[in-house]
């Protein structure tokens, strides 16, 4: 029989593999200082377009205010319990009236951690005899989610309604077969290339097909829609998206996330989503925080203004220099690149290193072989010296790709490390 660690010792995965080479670089950096558009990577000063706080609220005066009173009022531990049991408060149940108010749902309800809350949704919300159909580029957390459905589930072609439609024709026939019903699930707005999902689309397909739609909005919430209500506002089809979820993670730049729905729906969740019942509930530090952030993303709209200034003079500056950003439309940012994942490496420390940028990046197995992906996040922190700084270091980085610079250094690097 073999140890069980024997895999562990020999393959460390797709991405550990790299560990010797990456970490504290390319993966686990240390950003230093205050969360804002400027910070500091091992010592040196860093424009950071690589932290989803779209809005700048993670270090907004009042903001910190808010969030010192509430530490300072109910420290980290209350309240004790799960909600179910000992964990319940009227600000928990304001923060939810309020969030439902803002997302236009009849009710609302917390999670401590969006993640493991998309998780455990999805396995309340079907049973065996149901069919789950989603997105094949859904996020961790929806994939998981799905990995726990004991029935039937289909994928289709990323934000292909084509698709799509035809995996609901199937979808029908094995659910009339087993006598359940189908779970749609989708996102707002695809994080890593920044295109919305085709909601209007997927919604349209209700009148051929029975089926429920769950949007995880973790990218859309408070950045797109008139009032920041998220991708289904922008969309014109809130109303048709039967369970909504959002995290705190992001625009609302803190921990914690909800479902919205209507009050049957979220009453039946309330009772029935295990990563609620058993667990802790979320601190009040953060519920306060998180009402305070609420507040200002209703009563604020120039926070969201601000945000897009920057989007689009990033967007249109990267297209304008000829940059490939694909099918973005949000503010995630994607520039894409031709290179292998030495060059990759090359790229990114010259970017952080000699300009000053600091962005993330994405290779092979995440996108396909031979592409690099620099994914930015605009926030409204960033100011148009950012954007221009960027821009130009932008035009340099591609220059040295295109002169076989980062190949050079790249097998320099490669041959170092061989010996
Ligand atoms: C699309 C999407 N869903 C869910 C999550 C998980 O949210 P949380 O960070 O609150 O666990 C993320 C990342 O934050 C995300 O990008």
């Amino acid at each position: 029989m073999k140890d069980l660690f024997e895999k562990i010792y020999r393959d460390k995965g797709p991405l550990g593999k790299w560990a010797a080479q990456a970490e504290g670089y390319f993966v686990f950096p240390k950003l230093e200082g205050q969360i804002s558009n400027r910070m500091k990577f091992q010592g040196k000063d860093v424009i950071t377009w690589s932290i989803n706080d779209y809005l700048g609220l993670a270090n907004n005066p009042e903001v910190r205010k808010v969030d010192a009173e509430a530490a300072a009022a109910y420290g980290s531990a209350y309240p004790m319990g799960a909600r179910m049991m000992s964990g319940h408060t009227d600000l928990h149940e304001k923060l939810q009236e309020e969030l439902a108010a803002f997302v236009n749902k009849e009710a609302a309800y917390l999670l401590n951690f969006g993640y493991q809350g998309m998780v455990s949704t999805i396995d309340a919300l079907v049973s065996k005899d149901d069919v789950i159909v989603y997105d094949v580029d859904a996020h961790a957390c929806i994939i998981d989610g799905v990995r726990l459905h004991m029935g039937k589930r289909f994928t289709y072609k990323h934000n292909d309604v084509e698709s799509l439609e035809k995996n609901l024709e199937r979808a029908t026939k094995m659910a009339e077969h087993t006598g359940g019903g189908i779970l749609v699930i989708s996102e707002g707005v695809f994080g890593m290339r920044g295109e919305q999902g085709r909601l209007k689309e997927i919604v349209a397909l209700k009148e051929k097909f029975q089926f429920r739609l769950f949007v995880d909005d973790a990218h859309g919430f408070g950045t797109l829609g008139a009032t920041g209500a998220g991708t289904g506002e922008e969309q014109g089809v809130q109303d048709d998206i039967d369970v909504y979820f959002a995290t705190f993670a992001k625009s609302m730049a803190s921990t914690g996330a909800f479902i919205a729905a209507d009050k049957e729906i979220i009453d039946y969740l309330k009772y029935n989503l295990r990563s609620q019942m058993f667990a802790k509930s979320l601190q009040m530090q953060l519920v306060v925080g998180a009402l305070k952030r609420l507040d200002m993303l209703r009563t604020m709209p120039e926070l969201k203004k601000n945000l897009w200034t920057i989007v689009d003079a990033l967007q249109s500056g990267l297209k304008d220099r000829g940059f490939d950003i694909g099918t973005t439309q949000s503010c995630v940012t994607p520039v894409y690149l031709k290179g292998s994942i030495p060059e990759a490496m090359a790229l990114v420390r010259d970017l952080r290193e000699n300009y000053g940028i600091f962005c993330s990046i994405v290779v092979y197995p995440v996108i396909p072989k031979g592409l690099i992906l620099l994914r930015m996040i605009p926030t409204a922190t960033h100011t148009l010296v950012d954007v221009k700084e960027t821009l130009d270091a932008f035009d340099a980085i591609r220059e040295r790709l295109e002169n076989g610079t980062y190949k050079r250094m790249s097998a320099a690097l490669i041959a170092a490390m061989g010996e």
